[in-house]
């Protein structure tokens, strides 16, 4: 098949798949939902169809192998997630699945078995802790986090147990040790503006920065919006706003190393009229210096503690996840590097702020990534888009570089 019908093929998928959503309007396909499932669903079929052998595994992430070719020692992964966020577009995650699907299609002789991976969870949206999925497969899962309840009051182990998952096997679904791990590939758009601005279409990853995901709850006093004077009250709300704006103003003034965001806010009771007698709000901090994310997490919990105290508010703060920067393998980048030569384009360097599901396969050994140029570096937004040229090029880099692997 031309690489043109390959990615006509592609592209075809990644509308199927976009299909796939909670919500009438939009892309929301959150960890073990119904169109979860149906995803898994619409997999399997194309698996059939191409004599290839998919399971889904005890947190729910799509493992597909060749079956006439296993047998070797040695196993290479490739793949990317398959969840959302709220409101997505088509290729965050997706495009790297089905990337990594057309490999294992070509089926081709390698010096070890490919697998393929469609991570169920990487988002975190639903749990607000992410990565699920590949911590499992490389065995660090956090067992505690099981318990943790979503919006509607399901835990985690529910969804997983409903999502046909199980619970207590979630080890069962790691890399054992009856093979050698030789490494991880995983395509993804590149999310932000810089193979854009140097009109290359693809790029090798250095670096993913490291995070610090966390939900912040100021507690207050509930009153009445009309009566109680304004030096007399314990808003809760405010509390996190003013915590807020020095946030800001402390990653400004570190912007060429930090970035962070409050996405999520519930202020309680959450009534035009009523003081708000509680907000929760996260915070998400990321940066690739190791030093400034410490500091960061520090200025969160002294500014969070200091403003609660100066309003006569309660504070906690709660980790929902911790993850450190981390290299790409030398080797893998040079070989990504090379093949990105082969076709003609500069094999540019670029950094990823995002938190993609190789810096968990990282644990196993060597990973790589493959970034594709997107327009305006927009992501998490329905106006994401990469170019079928772009996804052309993407597919003959990742073909240069399995038929050159030895
Ligand atoms: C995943 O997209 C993340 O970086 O939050
Ligand atoms: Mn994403
Ligand atoms: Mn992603």
């Amino acid at each position: 098949m031309s690489h043109q019908s390959r990615v006509v093929a592609l592209s075809s998928r990644l509308e199927q798949i976009a299909a796939l959503s909670e919500t009438p309007d939009g892309i929301f396909r959150p960890f073990a939902s119904p169109s979860a499932e149906a995803c898994v669903q619409l997999v399997g079929e194309w698996c059939r169809d191409a004599h290839l052998s998919m399971r889904k595994d005890a947190i729910g992430n799509i493992r597909i192998h060749d079956p006439n070719r296993s047998g070797a020692k040695r196993k290479f992964f490739m793949g990317s997630h398959v969840d959302t966020v709220i409101n997505a577009g088509k290729y965050d995650g997706v495009l790297g699945f089905l990337m990594a699907l057309d490999q294992l299609e070509q089926k081709r002789d390698c010096p070890f078995d490919l697998e393929v991976v469609g991570f169920s969870d990487e988002e975190g949206v639903r749990y607000g802790t992410a990565y699920l999925g590949s911590s499992v497969l490389v065995g660090n899962f956090d067992r505690d986090l099981l318990s943790k309840m979503d919006d509607l009051g399901i835990s985690m182990s529910q969804a997983i147990s409903d999502f046909g998952g199980d619970p207590c096997a979630l080890d069962k679904a790691c890399f054992g040790t009856e093979n050698e791990f030789e490494g991880y590939l995983e395509v993804h758009l590149e999310q932000g503006p810089v193979l854009a601005a140097s009109q290359v279409p693809v790029g090798v990853v250095t670096a993913i920065a490291g995070q610090f995901r966390c939900t912040l709850c100021f507690q207050g006093k509930e009153g009445h919006a009309g009566t109680v004077p304004m030096d007399h009250r314990k808003d809760a709300g405010l509390g996190a706003a003013e915590f807020a704006m020095s946030l800001e103003r402390y990653a400004l003034s570190r912007s060429h190393e930090m970035v962070a965001t409050m996405g999520k806010w519930t202020v309680n009771p959450n009534a035009s009229n009523v003081i708000p007698s509680e907000a929760k709000v996260s915070v998400d901090l990321r940066s690739s210096n190791e030093s400034a994310l410490s500091q960061g997490i520090e200025f969160i919990k002294h500014t969070g503690t200091e403003i609660a105290e100066k309003r006569g508010l309660a504070f906690s703060l709660r980790v929902d996840q911790m993850n450190p920067s981390v290299p790409m393998s030398d080797e893998l980048k040079m070989r990504l590097a090379t093949a990105i030569a082969s076709t003609g384009q500069p094999p540019i360097e670029t950094r990823s702020g995002a938190g993609h599901d190789a810096a968990i396969l990282s644990h196993l050994g060597p990973v790589a990534m493959l970034f594709v140029r997107c327009r305006e570096g927009i992501s998490h937004s329905p106006e994401e888009y990469v170019s079928s040229e772009d996804i052309e090029v993407a597919m003959k880099v990742c073909d240069h570089f399995f038929e050159h692997y030895e």
